[in-house]
């Protein structure tokens, strides 16, 4: 069957993303994440799934994981994604990811993960009191792309460092299997307005749902008073804001706002500034206090609408696996034959 496989891959392309459902998403996660899933699910087929399997590398209180899938499944939905467009599922509802993880983790190599950098982050200092899943962590995620020959990843930056793994991983089987075309490279879609959303309150820190202060983040769930206040809060300078993003150097608080606005506009950041140039925060911050409630306060309210009816989100989560299984299946039936592994 092999000399059926074309030796680059040919297959259709496929966007894929994945969300933890561990913590609240914030401003970061929209502007980064959710909005670029909702535009790319009317260009390419789309499968974003809610990576519970992940989440659990660290400890999940079990009576409320699945709770925690359904409030991301409900800000995917909230924020755009169409169950009739996009494959919407849960993680675990697939068992197809953690098969090809299994076969992934004999292809990886341990000089591959022991670069890995987010696993570092994540374990700290006592690697040794780390699950063993937390070390595996990115191979799963190869698994979740590949298993459906994903060619497209929207992630953030930090995560460029599994994508590459990932890719390692792709060309290693291809090459150990004899089967030259079979697995894509997956490329990862960083690019975009909302890139790099930082802290309301260190403009140098990323705007993080570990972060303790919660005043550093927008969360989607906040109410509208809540947006505002936050708003009000974030840490600026007294400087009134330059007609030239080249004149923000050295401004991460002022240039970060700037920023935001622009994002949550589908405007340049430039733009914003032309608007704004001459003025101070004491005038633009008002703005942007508005701008943020008449974008995330909606959002918020959909949220909540969604997850008073659990029984729908479980409908949609429950038919998005099925269709997400009906490419994944295949996917595995061949990668047990192509390892020679027992295929019934
Ligand atoms: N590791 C990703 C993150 O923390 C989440 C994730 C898991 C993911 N599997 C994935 C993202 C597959 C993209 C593709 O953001």
């Amino acid at each position: 069957m092999t000399d059926e496989i074309p030796a680059t891959y040919a297959g259709p392309q496929r966007v894929l993303s994945g969300v933890q459902p561990s913590g609240d998403l914030h401003l970061g996660n929209y502007l980064g994440a959710l909005v670029k899933f909702a535009r790319l699910q009317h260009e390419v087929p789309t499968f974003i799934f809610v990576a519970d399997l992940h989440a659990i590398t660290a400890w999940q209180e079990p009576a409320k994981l699945k709770g925690q899938v359904r409030e991301i499944a409900a800000a995917y939905l909230a924020t755009g994604l169409d169950p009739k467009v996009a494959t919407i599922f849960p993680q675990s509802a697939v068992p197809e990811h953690t098969e090809l993880a299994w076969v992934f983790n004999c292809v990886a190599r341990l000089g591959w993960l022991d670069r890995m950098t987010q696993f570092k982050d994540k374990a700290g200092k006592h690697k040794e009191r780390a699950s063993v899943g937390l070390y595996t962590y990115p191979v799963l995620q190869a698994a979740d792309i590949l298993v459906y020959k994903a060619t497209q990843v929207p992630v953030g930056d930090d995560q460029k460092q599994h994508l590459e793994l990932t890719r390692d991983i792709a060309g290693k089987f291809n090459h150990d299997f004899a089967a030259p075309g079979f697995f894509p490279l997956p490329e990862p879609l960083t690019q975009g307005p909302g890139a790099r959303i930082m802290s309301l309150r260190d403009g140098a820190a990323k705007m993080s749902k570990s972060d303790p202060s919660d005043n550093s983040r927008i969360n989607l769930t906040d109410d509208a008073e809540t947006i505002a206040q936050k708003v009000r809060k974030a840490r600026t300078d007294a400087d009134p804001l330059p007609e030239l993003i080249a004149d923000l150097a050295g401004r991460a608080e002022a240039l970060n706002l700037i920023g935001i606005y622009a994002a949550l506009e589908g405007r340049t950041a430039q733009d914003v500034l032309t608007e704004y140039a001459g003025q101070g925060f004491g005038a633009f911050k008002p703005r942007l206090a508005d701008l943020a409630v008449s974008v995330m306060g909606p959002i918020g309210a959909e949220m909540r609408r969604l997850m008073a009816d659990p029984a729908e989100i479980d409908r949609i989560l429950g038919d998005g696996a099925e269709r997400a299984r009906a490419v994944a299946a295949p996917t595995v039936a061949e990668v047990r034959k192509l390892v020679g592994l027992w295929a019934g």
